[in-house]
This record gives C-alpha cells, sequence and structure tokens, in this order.
C-alpha cells in the first residue's frame, strides 16, 4: 500500500485507518507480550510509535528489528494511551529492508557526543541533531531563493573555477591537469601554463561576487547561491575550507540600501525558520542552548546598531577588556572584537562601516578621506562576522589606481574593468556565509556541525 511520511501521520483523520510507514529503527524495547519500536524516516524529528502485539508475531521475526534497521511496517493508527506520543502504530505486517548489526552499528548507543559523530559523518544524518540541522538548513536554503525571488533578484550562476582572486587573499586552490610529478617548464624555470587545462592558471573561485557585478549592470539586482572554496589554514570553528555563500549584487545600491536590504534579508531567513521548523528548532534548544528561541526572536525584533569602524575601536580600547588580540585603528577585528561589540557592548547585531582601506579588498568605494572605504559588516552574537560586503568603486580611475597600487595583474582584471569602462553605475553587494547562518539559526557551534560533509584542513574523507 501507498506509504504515508511520518510527517504526515500525526493528522487525527487518520486515526483508525491502515496505514503504511517507512524508516529506520531508533530504538526497540518493550517485554514478552508487547514490543515499542520508535521508527524515523527523516521526514521530521518526531518518531512513530510501532506497538507489536507479541502474541501475532515471533521473537525471531522481531529480531533484525534493532537500531539502525530498515524497516516497512502495515497498521492502524491508533490513539496512543502512553506518554510521549498522541498516535502509535499496531503492527499488522513487517518487512525488513536492511539489518544493522547492534555489535558493529556505530550509531547502535544514544548520546555521542559531536566529536564522535564528525569522525562518523557518512551515519550522522541518521541522528536526531543532524536530521534537525539539515532540515533547518534545506528550508534556509528555500528562504533565501523566495526572499530573492520575490524582490525580482535573478539567481546568476557564477564559475566555480577562475582565473581571478576576488578577495585578494591568495588562498585559493589551485586547479590544474597538469602531471605534478613532471610539470612542463619554461626556459626562465617557471611553470608552462599554455600547457595546463585553460592555457593559463586557475583555481577554484574565493568568491562570485566578480562574475555577479557583471551580471548586476546588466539586470539590475541578481544573487548567486553556491559554493566557495578557500584555502587558508584557519582551525577555528567558524571557518571552512568548501562553504556556501549567498552574494546579492545591486545596480544603483548605495551602502545604506545596502545595508538595509542585508538587515531584512538575515532577519527574513531567521523568522522563516522559526515559522517553518519549529519542531526542529525546540529540539535544538531543548539539547543544546536553551535561549535559542529566545535570541532568534531577539534578532528579528531589533534593529542592527550601525557604526563605523573607527567608533567600534574607540569603544573596544576604552572598553578596558582585555582582549587577546589588541586592537588599534588599522588593525582587522578579531572575532573577540566582534562579539565584545555585539554581545556585551550593544546586545544586539553591528552592522560595522567604513573599514581602513589597506585591511579590504580593492574593489571597495573609496571614501574621500582616502583612508577608509565604503565596506560593511553584519556582525552577530556568537559568530561574529556573519555577511562581509561594501559599495563598490564605480569610477574607472580610482579602480584601476587601487588595482595599480595592490600589483593585481591587469591581464586578469580587464573584463571586470569593462563594468566602470562601459555604462558604469553606483552598485552595491554583500555576500553571506550559509554556514554561519545555519550555526546561528541552530544553535550550533562548530561550522563542521552544520554542513553534511565539511572541508577542513586535513579533512575530505566523506
Ligand atoms: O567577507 P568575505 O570574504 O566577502 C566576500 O567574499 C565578498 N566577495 C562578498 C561580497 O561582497 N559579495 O566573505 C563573505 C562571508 C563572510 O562574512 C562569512 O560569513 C563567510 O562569507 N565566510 C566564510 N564562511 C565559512 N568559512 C570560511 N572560510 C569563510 N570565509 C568567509
Ligand atoms: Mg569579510
Amino acid at each position: 500500500m501507498k506509504r504515508t511520511k511520518i510527517s504526515d501521520i500525526f493528522d487525527p483523520a487518520l486515526i483508525g485507518s491502515r496505514v503504511c510507514v517507512k524508516g529506520w529503527v531508533r530504538t526497540r524495547r518493550g517485554n514478552k507480550y508487547v514490543q515499542f519500536v520508535a521508527l524515523n524516516d527523516g521526514s521530521t524529528i518526531k518518531n512513530i510509535q510501532i506497538v507489536f502485539d507479541m502474541n501475532d508475531i515471533s521473537d525471531e521475526t522481531l529480531k533484525p528489528v534493532t537500531t539502525g534497521a530498515s524497516i516497512c511496517v502495515e497498521g492502524i493508527l491508533v490513539e496512543s494511551m502512553g506518554k510521549g506520543q498522541s498516535v502509535e502504530i499496531q503492527a499488522k505486517e513487517l518487512t525488513v529492508y536492511g539489518t544493522a548489526d547492534p555489535d558493529t552499528y556505530p550509531l547502535q548507543k544514544k548520546g555521542h557526543t559531536l566529536e564522535f559523530l564528525r569522525e562518523k559523518a557518512h551515519l550522522r544524518p541518521r541522528t536526531n541533531t543532524f536530521g534537525a540541522v539539515l532540515r533547518v538548513r534545506s528550508a534556509l536554503a528555500f528562504a533565501i531563493h523566495k526572499f530573492f525571488q520575490e524582490r525580482g533578484f535573478y539567481y546568476l550562476n557564477t564559475p566555480l573555477i577562475t582565473a581571478s582572486d576576488c578577495e585578494g587573499a591568495g588562498a585559493m586552490f589551485q586547479v590544474t591537469t597538469l602531471p605534478l610529478n613532471n610539470l612542463p617548464k619554461n626556459e626562465d624555470g617557471s611553470v608552462d601554463y599554455s600547457k595546463d587545462f585553460f592555457g593559463k592558471p586557475t583555481a577554484l573561485t574565493v568568491s562570485g561576487q566578480l562574475e555577479g557585478e557583471l551580471g548586476a549592470t546588466a539586470l539590475g539586482a541578481i544573487y548567486t547561491f553556491g559554493p566557495t572554496f578557500r584555502a587558508e589554514n584557519s582551525n577555528t570553528p567558524r571557518h571552512l575550507s568548501e562553504f556556501w555563500m549567498i552574494e546579492p549584487e545591486m545596480a544603483f545600491y548605495d551602502i545604506n540600501d545596502n545595508m538595509e536590504l542585508a538587515e531584512d534579508f538575515v532577519k527574513y531567513c531567521i523568522g522563516y525558520a522559526l515559522e517553518n521548523c519549529a519542531d526542529d528548532i525546540a529540539f535544538l534548544a531543548e539539547h543544546f542552548d536553551p535561549q535559542l528561541t529566545e535570541r532568534l526572536r531577539s534578532v528579528i525584533d531589533c534593529d542592527f546598531v550601525r557604526l563605523t569602524y573607527t567608533e567600534g575601536v574607540e569603544i573596544l580600547k576604552a572598553s578596558g577588556h582585555k582582549f587577546e588580540f589588541p586592537v588599534d585603528w588599522g588593525t582587522d577585528l578579531q572575532s573577540e572584537h566582534e562579539r565584545y561589540l555585539v554581545e556585551e557592548h550593544f546586545k544586539r547585531p553591528v552592522i560595522l562601516t567604513d573599514y581602513p582601506k589597506d585591511i579590504k579588498a580593492f574593489y571597495m568605494k573609496q571614501n574621500d578621506d582616502g583612508r577608509t572605504v565604503r565596506a560593511m559588516d553584519v556582525l552577530f552574537p556568537k559568530i561574529g562576522e556573519i555577511i562581509g560586503g561594501s559599495e563598490r568603486e564605480e569610477n574607472y580611475d580610482k579602480l584601476l589606481a587601487r588595482i595599480e597600487e595592490l600589483n593585481i595583474p591587469m591581464k586578469d582584471m580587464w573584463w571586470y574593468l569593462d563594468t566602470r569602462r562601459f555604462g558604469t553605475v553606483p552598485h552595491s553587494g554583500f555576500g553571506l556565509g550559509f554556514e554561519r547562518l545555519v550555526l546561528f539559526v541552530t544553535g550550533m557551534t562548530n561550522i563542521r556541525d552544520v554542513i553534511p560533509f565539511p572541508r577542513t584542513p586535513n579533512n575530505a574523507e566523506f
């Protein structure tokens, strides 16, 4: 008979009818008269309780129904007498699809640590925690598309293989088909990239922004949503080597329009998750972060603080707080500084603007003071920087001067400069780190636990 997903089984209209469910056994307990199986199929955090009357079924038949086994059950949905569930299924027919040997199934026991589960990343989606996180992640991805599509933004796919380094940090993964043990060489001993697949050095992209600007200056407003790669050796709870980024880019937006959009956008996503993932968020709050729901609500309800970098640094210096990294005008802010401003000083998200030009990328619009650029970072409680963006330098001469000042190879940049040569317009954009948003919404504390298969230094097993 037709299968009903467990997410749909708690419908009172189904009570009394015969249903069919399929899923993985979470637990089995009971006695010689009756056995209870908690079944989950991934469609919801909730399990359905299956009741086996041991008069109808032999011990032997039920033996393979152990934690992790996959089964199909047909039976009658009835109101439950027991505590903890509204309905249960009185089993009539059982099919075992696959067993999971209790002696070797890694998730046999409950209550594994997140560290242990990272070593079992191929199976951890079957736990309650990762089921909840992955459903929230999926809902957030949908919310992101919904937000932009409803506002007339076009989804633009930018290349993953690129010849330019958008952020200028040099932390790129090279893409090559050259034989590494026998590289073709030029006369001066350097590698002859004309022999490489693309005839030049290429790498995995660190950002789709530069191509996004090409889209925005044609379609008006676009967003990208795709994987991004950074070969920085940062082993922190907030960095991945492969992460997903959402990069909207808008013609005719100045920095204030940009800040407004960023604030509306993150609030919308958080609100969407609260509304559509209530069960999963409640589970995560109960098990990991009692303040989670309250924190999510408070971010939606408040106005984000808007502050210049210079003012931010003054607050930090005057705070008397002892930071691990000293802070002074011109230094890049560490997450401890960002979090101090957000969690201790203002107690709400902060958008910091007008950073020193030397710590920001070449494309940001230069302010008249000659020292700062029209950057904006959105800083969040528990996370620090969740969004980085700016108004873009639309003036051809100023942009070219900055590119030359930073010794960025012009041969990589001519196409980007063409946007400023032909019909240049004021424009702005930003990048939201998807996993940092998922971290915030799920209340998890390590970014490795909010992406199905994390890529970090020395870790690409699964
Ligand atoms: O601040 P970033 O480097 O900005 C850019 O890449 C711009 N091109 C964005 C734009 O203006 N279109 O990165 C943007 C965001 C950060 O705020 C952070 O949330 C996330 O991407 N991020 C990372 N997330 C996980 N792991 C990493 N290694 C990350 N690096 C940046
Ligand atoms: Mg940044």
